[in-house]
């Protein structure tokens, strides 16, 4: 990969003298889901799938971006996917930090594009830490998250959490991160998944999260948290609590959507704790209960994930599967016995295609670092 982002430069630009190179992660999320925003826990990790770069000051103040995953649009200075770095550039210069150069850069992922496993994410954080090195920035990796969150909120328009940057930002290879979006305190807990491999299975079904529900699902949970009154963020609320003063919620829908995050929280807790007592079977049992949540509740999984999870739970050597990341499309992920891997990604491939007419992905993944220059 490095070598290709390296030939897509000097492609795009001419030659690659002086370029340096970077990478930064894609993610998963275990457990945890459209909690981020209402201020409760996630549990995802980084990939050792992602985006690299390459990359070169200029002498003047413009900036050019090019991307191997979309050679046909060429070089461009802004719009696309241009606006993610360009939102980087503007959100760091409007935090005071010193860019005081343009610089040519072309990009090339093997994170399946808007497939949910966070491709914009590792873009802005890869764009934030090479900005960092290339400027000598005084900037720690949390805080290029915050940078990442800001101008996918303020620039690109999606109201998202904190999740994707902070686990790109502060992945670690073969753990996984608990963290808790309400004070951004988090630690790290092995993954050992003894015979058995985490598969990530893509619906293929294509979207973007700003022409989807992903801001009204917010607005209803902010609504939710007006209703009730004296709380900020539903992530403060037990279950129990919840069930107390639920009836404030002056409507149904927002009423389940509360309840998803406040069960989906107290599930990552629970989720976090068995898996530091290696107990796999309580971690996959919570992941099919999150599932349930996010298609009943929450309603965001639609017939493409819905078919992959189902098939999946039929199936032998099966310890969880649930959606993951924002839904509506997008990814499922699901922790599998190594000698039933051949057989799932046959079965529920086959099935997939059957009902929905055309096929998903398959991709068993390993669990790796946040950024890095290469
Ligand atoms: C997207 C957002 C995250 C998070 C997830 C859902 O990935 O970018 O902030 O809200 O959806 O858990």
């Amino acid at each position: 990969m490095k070598t290709e982002v390296i030939e897509a430069f000097a492609k795009a630009y001419g030659d690659s003298a002086g370029v340096r190179t970077f990478f930064a992660p894609g993610r998963v999320n275990l457990i945890g889901e459209h909690t981020d925003y209402n201020g409760g826990h996630v549990f995802p990790c980084a990939l050792t799938i992602g985006t690299y770069a390459a990359v070169r000051l200029r002498d003047d103040n413009i900036c050019r971006f090019y991307s191997k995953n979309f050679p046909e649009i060429g070089v461009i200075r802004e719009g696309g996917f241009a606006n993610y770095p360009l939102g980087v550039v503007k959100m760091l210069k409007d935090a005071g930090y010193n860019i005081d150069k343009g610089f040519d850069v072309a990009y090339y992922g093997d994170i399946p594009y808007a497939s949910g496993l966070s491709s914009s994410a590792s873009v802005e954080v890869l764009t934030g830490y090479f900005l960092k090195e290339l400027f000598g920035l005084d900037i720690e990796n949390t805080e290029i998250a915050l940078i990442g969150q800001k101008c996918e909120n303020e620039f690109i328009g999606v109201n998202c959490g904190i999740m994707d940057q902070f686990i790109i930002a502060n992945g670690k290879k073969d753990y996984a991160t608990f963290l808790d979006t309400s004070t951004l305190e988090f630690s790290y807990v092995p993954i050992k998944l003894d015979g058995m491999k985490l598969i990530i299975a893509c619906t293929n079904k294509k979207r973007g999260l700003k022409d989807s529900k992903y801001n009204e699902r917010r607005a209803e949970c902010e609504q939710a948290v007006k209703d009730i009154g004296n709380i900020s963020f539903l992530g403060e609320l037990t279950t129990e609590e919840f069930e107390d003063i639920k009836d404030k919620i002056n409507n149904e829908v927002n009423k389940k959507r509360a309840r998803h995050a406040v069960y989906e929280n107290a599930r990552t807790i629970k989720a976090c704790d068995a898996l530091k007592n290696n107990d796999i079977e309580t971690f996959g049992k919570l992941m099919n209960e999150s599932h349930i949540s996010l298609r009943d509740d929450y309603e965001v999984t639609g017939i493409e994930l819905d078919t992959l999870v189902s098939t999946a739970w039929e199936q032998e050597g099966v310890i969880g599967s649930r959606m993951t990341g924002a839904g509506f499309g997008g990814c499922t992920v699901s922790i599998v016995k190594d000698n039933y891997i051949d057989d799932f990604i046959f079965v529920v491939g086959k099935k997939y295609k059957e009902k929905i007419g055309y096929p998903a992905d398959f991709y068993i993944v390993e669990i790796g670092d946040g950024p890095c220059e290469i």
